[in-house]
């Protein structure tokens, strides 16, 4: 028997966005949710439906026992809100499918409990200087349609004995329903894709920018590491950084991981 309750899930994802009287549901299908008490990955799980040719939908796992996040790590699943989603059709929106789900679960968070978590380029959403949220978002073949994954791990409790060592400096949870949650966050989501408007995105994601303009990070590429400076994110949402043998470069998603120094 799960943790979860499906039914309020479905309340959540039938009330109004932001609570103002718009119906996300007229220009995008309301999804099917599904909810599993364990499994592997969420992810996983809608990479096989989708490849069949599964419609747009929601699994919720109250435990992953092989959670994945982004470059080959795992993430750390107990206790918190563990939400994949198999997207409408992105259209012009695929580049941008991480940044509006780190956007929705920003506004999400920010609706349901008054804090305010910020962005740090590209896929994490940070509470105080923590991380509170891992998204993981990829994409498997279809026939001949592309189709896209969102997988959203958000931690809502420290299980007993604190978090694993290796998170336990830099993780953070919120308190939060996790359906109630669930619901804001895949609204959100389908609503961004349905209704795509780049500029918007690039303004609400900026706004909500952990990076700052001159913060030193550590560019990790898979052929090595170095020191920059943050300059700007670009129209496309990349990150634009300095160098220190004075060359700038846009970083985009794909490989790139950072560290704050
Ligand atoms: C990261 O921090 O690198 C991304 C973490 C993404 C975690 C979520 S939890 C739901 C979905 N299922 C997974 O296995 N991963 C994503």
């Amino acid at each position: 028997m799960s943790e979860t309750n499906l039914e309020k899930v479905y309340a959540s994802l039938e009330s109004p966005l932001n609570g103002k009287a718009e119906n996300v549901w007229k220009s995008v299908e309301k999804p099917m949710v599904k909810i599993v008490s364990e499994t592997g990955s969420t992810n996983e799980d809608l990479k096989v439906l989708a490849r069949e040719g599964a419609s747009p939908c929601l699994l919720i796992a109250d435990k992953q026992n092989a959670g994945k996040g982004r470059q080959g790590r795992g993430f750390f699943s107990e206790g918190g809100l563990y939400l994949s989603a198999i997207l409408p059709s992105p259209g012009e929106a695929a580049p941008f499918v991480t940044h509006l789900a780190a956007v929705a679960v920003r506004e999400s968070v920010a609706y349901l409990t008054g804090e305010k978590p910020l962005i740090k380029w590209v896929n994490d959403v940070y509470l105080k200087g923590k991380k509170l949220c891992g998204i993981l978002c990829e994409s498997v073949q279809a026939g001949k349609e592309r189709r896209y994954i969102a997988g959203i791990g958000v931690n809502l409790s420290v299980p007993e004995g604190g978090f694993p060592k290796e998170i336990e400096k830099i993780a953070t949870f919120v308190r939060c329903d996790k359906e109630r949650l669930a619901g804001e966050i895949a609204k959100r989501l389908f609503y961004s894709i349905a209704n795509f408007n780049k500029e918007e995105l690039v303004r609400s994601y900026s706004r909500a920018s952990y990076l700052k303009r001159g913060d030193e990070i550590t560019v990790i590429k898979p052929s090595g590491e170095k020191q920059a400076k943050v300059l700007s994110l670009t129209n496309d949402l990349a990150l634009k950084v300095f160098y220190e043998n004075g060359e700038t470069e846009d970083l985009i998603a794909g490989e790139v991981h950072l560290r704050l120094r």
